[in-house]
C-alpha cells in the first residue's frame, strides 16, 4: 500500500475524511485507555469545520498534511506552533485510519511534517502522546523521548492524561 501513498497539504475536501479518521482512531484504538467522557470531549477537535478553519485562518502557525493512496485518505498530521519564538513546534494530531495501521503511513506523515518544521527553522518538536503503549512506541520510533505522564489541562478546563514527548533536532537549517 505504501508504495503508491503520497503526502500532500490538506484541501478543504479532506475535512470529512480527517474527521472520520480522528473519531475512528479514538473509538477503535484509543478507547482501551480513555473513557467515554474523554473520547466525547476530543470529538470536537475532529469536526470537519475545525480542520478547514485551521488551514484557512491559522496557516502561518499550522499545517495539515494528508496521506492518500489513489485518492483515498489514509491519515493526517496537524503540525502547529510554527511561529514559536523558541523555535519549538508541536504535533497536535497524527491519526491513521484504523484499517490501515502499520502500513507506514504514520511514519511518512511524521517525516514530512518534521522536514517542513526543520525548513521553517524549528529545532524541537513536542507532542502529547496518547497513553496507549503502541502510540508511545510509534513516537519513540520517530525519535521522540518520553518526559513522563502528565495531566494536560485544555483551554476549556478539560483534563486528560497524556505522555509528554519531545524530539530535539541535531542540526538546524536556516529558516526560510
Ligand atoms: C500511532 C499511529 C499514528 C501510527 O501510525 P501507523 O501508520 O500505524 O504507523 P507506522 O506503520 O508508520 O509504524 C511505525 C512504527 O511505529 C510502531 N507501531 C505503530 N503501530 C504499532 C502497533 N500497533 N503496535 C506496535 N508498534 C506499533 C512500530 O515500531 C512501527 O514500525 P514497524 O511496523 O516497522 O515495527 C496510528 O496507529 C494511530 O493513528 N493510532 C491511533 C491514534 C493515535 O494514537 N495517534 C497519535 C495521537 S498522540
Amino acid at each position: 500500500m505504501l508504495g503508491c501513498t503520497r503526502v500532500r497539504f490538506f484541501l478543504d475536501s479532506d475535512s470529512v475524511a480527517c474527521s472520520r479518521i480522528g473519531n475512528a482512531a479514538w473509538r477503535q484504538v484509543l478507547a482501551t485507555y480513555y473513557d467515554e467522557a474523554t473520547i466525547n470531549h476530543f470529538q470536537k477537535y475532529h469536526e470537519p469545520a475545525r480542520y478547514i478553519q485551521i488551514s484557512q485562518q491559522y496557516s502561518s502557525y499550522s499545517k495539515i498534511f494528508v496521506a492518500e493512496t489513489n485518492g483515498f485518505v489514509l491519515g493526517f498530521c496537524l503540525l502547529g506552533d510554527l511561529q514559536n519564538p523558541k523555535r519549538e513546534g508541536e504535533i497536535y494530531q497524527l491519526f491513521v485510519d484504523p484499517n490501515h495501521r502499520r502500513e507506514g503511513a504514520g511514519t511518512l506523515l511524521y517525516a514530512t511534517a518534521e522536514q517542513f518544521a526543520r525548513e521553517k527553522g524549528i529545532t524541537k518538536l513536542r507532542c502529547d502522546s496518547a497513553i496507549h503503549p503502541e502510540t508511545i512506541r510509534f513516537w519513540e520510533r520517530c525519535g521522540f523521548e518520553s518526559k513522563g505522564d502528565m495531566i494536560r489541562k485544555y483551554p476549556d478546563g478539560f483534563e486528560a492524561k497524556v505522555v509528554y514527548m519531545e524530539k530535539q533536532f541535531s542540526w538546524t537549517k536556516s529558516s526560510s
